[in-house]
């Protein structure tokens, strides 16, 4: 259609309706979204393709208006072209990950600061759900689960974790919640530049979050240039503080401002915040949804952990139902349906078609978890499947579950994010057992996004100790 393209097409949860496309089109089709040109890619080769073979080509990341209002459009991310400075940027924020997420302890306890944190938050997660539950009953984990999400990257972050009474930090994870509502319409703008000009409800909201959150993350940058002490690195903000203030010192000729640096906190917050949570209350509507799994979870916590320890991350390598089935969660929910858009950096030609340079790029990881030709019996949760006949975890199949993206843009918070779903996970399933309200009916239909989050649900917990 003029101006709309193919828009009124997409629907509510657009991976689905290219998948369909797909049967029809095959691996490479064009749409246009608005007034801009958007290939979509599926099949595992093909893709292939996109982020390893040809991964340099088709790196970058389109110009998208939302992208341009994200961290003053100096994220590494969302906005930054693919090219040198990108390279360094990338790399400055993997060492500060890795700063601070394999720094070690003072404790005997923990085996790095990640640790300290996400088992400290775990057990606080415990205790108030055993207390909300005890109060109401049936309650809604979203806000809790967000919270507490938000707060371990708050303390990789800034060092410190809020209250959950607290208003300023209330406010962030509300204006999220408000944001992801109106996002669909905010999104408009990105297609259709119009749109940016016209009074919307959606784009306004959108503003307003990316305001908060940007005003959020600046005080608290502040904060720290007022305490700062090179040799006292409290977290990731102090550590990429002193890389601007070692260049400085040595080193003027630098490709990336100052400002870049800083941004990259934004990105990690952003990156660390709304992923994991969602990817919890997933795992827990499919423990609602099958109690049968939860069950051998127990078991298998109960037999490995037993009751008188917490978890902790290195009983992952043995708990090996635990991490199956929360591989299986990743992908039957495939919550990150497609990649970060990607974007042609010059003309190039894929399976015989010609794409040119700045060609917007989605990548379907949806149908890739779904692929029959891959996986077997692909819409059925079945976490065995990533076992082997002595009961252990086969590592080639989990490489295989395609939600962390591939290539040059891989996600850099996989080793986070999986260590932190593990904690938490067993943590409530060491302490209680999570019941579905008696007359609810567990629905697994997501709600669209750049991650889907389940429809709003309530659960009930059982003490099991
Ligand atoms: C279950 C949790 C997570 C999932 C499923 C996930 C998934 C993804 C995906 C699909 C991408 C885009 C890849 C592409 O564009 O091709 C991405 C990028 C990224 N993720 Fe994650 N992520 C998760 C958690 C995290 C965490 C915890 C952090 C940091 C603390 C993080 C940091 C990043 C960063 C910095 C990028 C940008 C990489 C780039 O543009 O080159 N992610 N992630």
């Amino acid at each position: 259609m003029p101006i709309l393209g193919n828009i009124l097409q997409i629907g509510e949860l657009p991976h689905m309706t290219f998948l369909k496309m797909k049967e029809k089109y095959g691996d490479v089709f064009r749409l246009k979204l608005g007034i801009v040109p958007v290939v979509v890619v599926s099949g595992l080769e093909t893709i292939k393709k996109v982020l390893l073979k040809q991964g340099e080509q088709f790196a970058s990341r389109p110009n998208m208006y939302s992208f341009s209002l994200l961290a003053d459009g100096k994220s590494m991310t969302f906005s930054e072209k693919y090219g040198e400075t990108w390279k360094i940027h990338k790399k400055v924020m993997k060492n500060a990950l890795r700063t601070l997420s394999k720094s070690e302890v003072n404790s005997l306890n923990y085996s790095c600061r990640l640790e300290e944190y996400v088992c400290a938050e775990a057990s606080d997660l415990v205790n108030t759900m055993q207390q909300l539950s005890k109060d109401h009953g049936g309650f809604n984990p979203f806000p809790l689960i967000t919270l507490t999400v938000a707060n371990v990257v708050c303390a990789l972050c800034f060092g410190k974790r809020y209250n959950h009474h607290d208003k300023e930090f209330l406010r962030i994870i509300e204006i999220n919640n408000d944001v992801r509502k109106v996002s669909g319409a905010g999104l408009l703008a990105d297609f259709i530049p119009l749109f940016k000009f016209f009074p919307s409800t959606g784009l306004n909201e959108l503003k307003k979050f990316i305001r908060a959150f940007n005003d959020f993350i600046a005080n608290a940058v502040q904060e720290h240039y007022g305490s700062h002490d090179e040799n006292n690195i409290r977290d990731i903000t102090d550590a990429l503080i002193k890389l601007c203030n070692d260049r400085n010192k040595y080193d003027k000729n630098y490709k990336l401002s100052n400002e870049q640096i800083i941004s990259t906190v934004n990105d990690i917050f952003g990156g660390g915040f709304d992923t994991i949570s969602s990817a919890l209350l997933w795992c827990m509507l499919y423990l609602l949804k099958y109690p049968e799994i939860q069950e051998k979870v127990q078991k298998e916590i109960d037999e490995i952990i037993g009751t008188s320890r917490s978890p902790r991350f290195d009983d992952r390598k043995d708990l090996h139902y635990t991490e199956a089935f929360i591989n299986e969660v990743l992908r039957h929910s495939s919550f990150v349906p497609l990649t970060i858009p990607h974007c042609t950096i010059r003309d190039t030609n894929l399976n015989g078609y010609f794409i040119p340079k700045d060609t917007s790029v989605f990548i379907n990881m949806y149908q890739v978890n779904h692929d029959q030709t891959v996986w077997r019996d692909a819409d059925l949760f079945i976490p065995e499947r990533f076992l082997d006949e002595s009961g252990r975890v086969d590592k080639s199949l989990i490489e295989k579950v395609f939600i962390f993206g591939m290539g040059v843009r891989k996600c850099l918070g996989e080793d986070v994010a999986r260590n932190e779903m593990f904690i938490f996970l067993t943590s409530i399933l060491q302490h209680l057992k999570l019941e579905k309200e008696p007359e609810h009916h567990v629905d697994l239909t997501p709600v669209f996004g750049l991650t889907m989050k389940p429809k709003p649900y309530t659960l009930r917990t059982e003490n099991r100790l």
